[in-house]
């Protein structure tokens, strides 16, 4: 339709199908109608556009709005907007082409990604809280489990498992917080700018901003046509978010293994092999690590494609926003899944607890203990608590095995202590419980560590409650200023 003045021909086929963007533009059509709906309310209220012709508009965009989900467009439309736009001149005539007065495909695009992806940061946003809330939860049931921590794989020092999984809390919350800041850069209009230098139609901006719910304005209508910034932060902070759910992914996928035993993740998200009938593979959470790799691709990949475009709009821009949706729908996906498979966690106590006594995982007290009691400095305890190890390796003793006697016979002296308190030194739980520092798996600790952050998540939550509310009594506000122009 647009051809017909300046190109006359047709576009090539494989042309047409190579640069369209309908596929992913379904995304935005809903968006594209609520931008035509505030453009066009904009306009008439500036008077460019006469009442009677913004009224037949508006009734031709309710007509598109209501049917939505059914629409087919045709590929050698291009892209959504012009589609909508071929609809609603074949639906209300002649007159549906004053729409795309004063405005271009390149303010609308943005316009109608910034809309797409608030929601989404909203959507993923919550889903991100409910997983939180889900390990809080979870930790606040174990408190006192005992386990292995763990530093290059190798038994470390014990911990808990609340303290493990409030660890990973900790770092879904800073995501959480990641996205809120990205929701301030993305929630602004861009509408206006027009295809790069705005209008000279006496057009106000902040009509539209104030109908579409956009916190402000994107002012320099070049930054506003060229910029990707809002999706590539974004993308950005899915990525660091798709790390951390990954690395949870990687554990819980050990932790499930014969060796480890720790956990037992429920039949509905394991599968088996064909071959080997005895086989339960935690393949969901696999999916999970692989897929995350796919979020830090696309980040890679819009970085790339935005690097080295000449100011100000190009059409490479097109060919980041599937790839933004694509790490959108991994990141919901996968947090959805991280979260039924948490909630359905079978916890192997008895086996995490076994574990601690498997290795030398209390040697750093007995180290302790010598620097504390003895006086020695701490680098002569380490060599004397790993000449006790190793000794106790050779006679193949086990920690709980190891008694005063033996302890005196490698020191070469006598420690003055009871065999109780050789027991106490040397018990994993005894070791959680002495850590009364800030941060510690202590269960008073983990305890009051969750407490804050039950608070902080609420306050999180009301944070959100609030951004998604206004963007839905802004729609309540434009659809009832439809009605009153439509009359
Ligand atoms: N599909 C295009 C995009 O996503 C819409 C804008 C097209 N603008 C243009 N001048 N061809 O960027």
């Amino acid at each position: 339709m647009i051809r017909k003045g300046r190109l006359g021909q047709r576009m090539d086929w494989d042309a047409v199908v190579f640069t369209s963007s309908l596929d992913f533009d379904r995304v935005l059509l809903r968006f594209d109608i609520l931008g035509d709906i505030a453009h066009v309310i904009m306009l008439s209220e500036a008077g460019i556009l006469g009442r009677d012709d913004a009224k037949k508009i508006l009734k031709g965009l309710k007509t598109l709005l209501a049917d939505c989900d059914n629409l087919e467009f045709a590929h050698e439309l291009e892209d959504i907007h012009m589609a909508l736009e071929a609809e609603l001149i074949r639906r209300i005539g002649d007159v549906g082409g004053k729409l795309h007065t004063a405005r271009s495909r390149n303010d609308q695009v943005a316009c109608d990604l910034r809309m797409w992806v608030r929601e989404e940061v909203n959507t993923i946003s919550y889903l991100l809280i409910r997983l939180i809330k889900t390990l809080l939860k979870l930790s606040n049931s174990h408190r006192e489990t005992i386990m292995p921590g763990y530093t290059h794989l190798q038994h470390a020092q014990p911990t808990t498992l609340a303290h493990h999984l409030l660890s990973y809390c900790d770092a879904y919350f800073r995501n959480l917080q990641r996205l809120r800041e990205c929701y301030k850069r993305i929630n602004l209009n861009p509408l206006g700018a027009g295809a790069l230098s705005t209008t000279s139609y006496p057009i106000d901006r902040r009509v539209t901003t104030r109908l579409l719910g956009f916190d402000g304005i994107i002012e320099n209508s070049m930054d506003a046509v060229s910029s990707r910034d809002f999706l590539l932060e974004t993308m950005a902070s899915l990525s660091l978010l798709a790390v951390d759910i990954s690395r949870f992914a990687e554990d819980l996928i050990l932790w499930s293994t014969y060796e480890f035993g720790f956990v037992e993740i429920s039949n509905e998200f394991a599968s088996t092999s064909s071959i080997m009938p005895q086989k339960k593979n935690p393949d969901t959470l696999e999916i999970i690590r692989g897929k995350t790799g796919r979020v830090i691709g696309n980040l890679t990949a819009c970085l790339a494609i935005s690097k080295s475009l000449p100011n100000s709009y190009n059409r490479d821009l097109q060919e980041i926003s599937p790839l933004a949706s694509n790490s959108i729908e991994i990141i919901k996906a996968s947090l959805t899944l991280m979260e039924k498979i948490l909630a359905s966690l079978k916890v192997n106590q008895e086996k995490m607890a076994a574990s601690c006594n498997e290795t030398f995982i209390t040697a750093t007290e007995l180290a302790d203990f010598f620097v504390k009691k003895k006086g020695l400095p701490f680098r002569t305890a380490h060599e004397i608590v790993g000449k006790i190890v190793s000794e106790a390796m050779k006679a193949g003793l086990k920690p709980s095995d190891v008694d005063l006697n033996f302890i005196e016979k490698v020191y070469g002296k006598k420690l003055g202590i009871t065999e109780t308190e050789v027991k106490r030194i040397l018990s994993p739980i005894e070791a959680v419980k002495s850590r009364k520092t800030l941060g510690s798996p202590s269960p008073e600790e983990t305890s009051r560590m969750i407490k804050m952050r039950e608070r902080w998540i609420d306050r999180e939550e009301e944070n959100l409650k609030r951004r998604i509310n206004r963007l839905r009594s802004c729609e309540k506000t434009l659809f009832k200023e439809v009605e009153r122009l439509v009359g």
